[in-house]
């Protein structure tokens, strides 16, 4: 099963670094599809600015000459096909979806693409806390889809986790960690669970940092410090709950306490949960169990 064209819908945070890697480092025919004319503009000037970005660091350290570089550029957005019309997905080989995060919206999408695509393409999601089973069902193709969770900033994090489920055919799932590794990415295979790997271990890490705090038996600082400098994280994990959002972390621990009421792992602090109530995010709004003013922190 070969590759060739690919589709993203949802062409914002996530879904324009997606349209990047598939186009400068996967050398793939991308259409970029958004909902509407504002929003699509808008992903596809961000892909512009970081294909400049690109080129000119590889400028500066010698790698390509500015014509190379120029031409680098030129090449990637001129595969790039950008779009508001689904009709225009149709012959994608693989669509991968990064719309928000909201299984009604994301099922209803499934069953329109199950229905215009045609029988071999291959349907992905970006999804980081929904089950891509029932993404599968929606779209009445299951054994043609799979997970293809990338991390951010998509065109810097290497890795792509590949999530099949049970109904996922075999060489479905070897054609998208071969989409994952021919962008660039390090793909790890992992069943259709809660989190993948990543999140699975890592919001259960944060929930007992956050716990810790509450209780007080160590101060913000501490525990972070102590994450950075007996662990070697490049970060502490109050600082990471910051960075991901406090509303973002307890929307997903929300999400897994209701679907998985008897894993002892999936709770919400209580901590958490004024913080969100009084307003404090983390990083982008300002303030969560940090201040913020950009990425200083204090
Ligand atoms: N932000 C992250 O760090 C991160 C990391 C991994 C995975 N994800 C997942 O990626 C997905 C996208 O997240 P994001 O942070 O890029 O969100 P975002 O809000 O930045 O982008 C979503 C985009 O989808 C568009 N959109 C919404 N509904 C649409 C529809 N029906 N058709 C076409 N376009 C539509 C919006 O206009 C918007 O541009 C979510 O499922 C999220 O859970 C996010």
């Amino acid at each position: 099963m070969q590759i060739k064209k690919v589709g993203v819908v949802g062409c914002g945070l996530m879904g324009h670094g997606i349209v990047q890697v598939a186009a400068a480092q996967g050398g793939f025919d991308v259409v970029a599809f958004e909902a509407d004319q504002g929003a699509l503009d808008k992903g596809i000037a961000r892909v512009e600015k970081s294909l400049a970005k690109l080129a000119q660091k590889s400028v500066e350290k010698g790698k390509m000459d500015a014509d190379k570089a120029e031409a680098w550029a030129a090449g990637a957005r001129a595969r790039i096909t950008p779009s508001t019309d689904k009709a225009d997905l149709a012959d994608c080989d693989l669509v991968v979806e990064a719309i928000v995060e909201n299984l009604d919206v994301k099922k209803s999408l499934f069953a329109e693409l199950g229905a215009t695509c045609k029988p071999e393409t291959i349907l992905a999601s970006n999804t980081s806390s929904f089950p891509i089973a029932e993404m599968g069902e929606a779209s009445g193709r299951p054994e043609r889809m799979v997970g293809l969770h990338f991390f951010n900033p998509v065109q810097l994090m290497k890795l792509v986790e590949v999530v099949r489920t049970d109904k996922t055919d075999e060489d479905v799932f070897a054609a998208a960690r071969g989409f994952g590794e021919s962008c660039g990415k390090v793909p790890v295979g992992c069943k259709d669970t809660p989190g993948f790997v990543v999140n699975r271990l890592l919001v259960p890490y944060m929930v007992q940092a956050l716990e810790m705090l509450d209780r007080g038996d160590a101060s913000k600082e501490d525990i972070d410090a102590a994450m950075q400098f007996g662990c070697g994280h490049p970060m502490g994990p109050i600082t990471l709950t910051d960075y991901v959002g406090l509303d973002t972390t307890l929307f997903i621990l929300e999400g897994w306490c209701e679907r998985y009421p008897n894993e002892p792992a999936f709770a919400v602090p209580g901590i958490l949960r004024r913080h969100v109530e009084a307003g404090k995010l983390g990083r982008k709004s300002g303030e969560g169990f940090f201040k913020w003013d950009g990425d200083k922190r204090s």
